[in-house]
């Protein structure tokens, strides 16, 4: 079962990604010019897809991933092009037709599924590995354990996931309102203290077949984020 703080913030998550920053986001994603503060963000995203991708086996033949969140899909791609069999899923309708319409030709040795709706769906199936990068940023603590725990559920493998660390430069970034694209509806970012936030997962006793092992912060300008990985033991 999910909160009402989270089906709340799913919900403004929506709007915010599926109209109000829609332009800003396929920019961001794309190649195309961006500001000098943005480009701090592509590279930072660029540097923190690298990461998750590098915890991954490098083979992912016959294996299956939840790309969790996956906006255009640059990481589900990626995956796809090592040999997993991707399911990429998000709530935002217009970014999951723009994720389809980028890749669409593409020839993968995997395969490619995307799909509109929310990442804690059941009806998604099991998989080894699920990705959720800086999809849970903007869910409270106990929503992103929550979430982890009905994840952890059908993972066989690894769950990869980012929070945004509780620093002073987040919430000054945060205050200007820069890491994002503005907007009347943008949904704040929800920094994260990662002490309470492992003892909480360590606490859950729906993760205690999970052990968390890596975890790596990237910095780049404007883009902060914090990689962790939770392994089953
Ligand atoms: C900051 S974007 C990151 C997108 C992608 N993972 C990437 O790194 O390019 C966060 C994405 O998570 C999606 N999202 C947020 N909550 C979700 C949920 N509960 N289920 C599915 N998608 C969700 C949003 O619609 C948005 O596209």
């Amino acid at each position: 079962m999910t909160s009402t703080t989270y089906a709340t913030r799913r919900a403004q998550l929506e709007t915010y990604f599926d109209r109000t920053a829609v332009e800003a986001w396929a920019r961001l994603t794309s190649d195309a010019p961006v500001s000098r503060i943005r480009a701090t963000v592509r590279a930072g995203r660029d540097a923190m897809r690298a990461e998750l991708l590098s915890w991954l086996p490098a083979d992912l033949s016959g294996r299956r991933l939840l790309d969790a969140g996956c906006g255009t899909g640059a990481l589900a791609v990626e995956a796809a092009r090592r040999g997993a069999e991707v399911v990429a899923v998000d709530v935002s309708p217009t970014l999951v037709g723009l994720a389809h319409e980028r890749h669409a030709g593409l020839r993968l040795p995997g395969r490619l599924d995307f799909r509109v709706g929310d990442m804690l769906d059941d009806d998604l199936g099991r998989f080894d590995h699920v990705v959720a990068m800086d999809s849970l940023i903007h869910y409270r603590t106990p929503d992103i354990v929550r979430a982890l725990n009905l994840l952890g559920r059908r993972t066989g493998a690894s769950l990869l996931f980012t929070v945004a660390p509780r620093t002073p430069l987040l919430t000054a970034m945060h205050a200007a309102g820069r890491l994002f694209p503005r907007g009347d509806r943008a949904p704040a970012i929800e920094p994260v203290g990662e002490r309470a936030l492992r003892r909480r997962i360590g606490e859950e006793p729906g993760l205690a077949p999970f052990a968390l092992a890596r975890s790596r912060r990237i910095t780049s300008g404007f883009y902060l984020s914090n990689a962790l990985e939770l392994v089953r033991r």
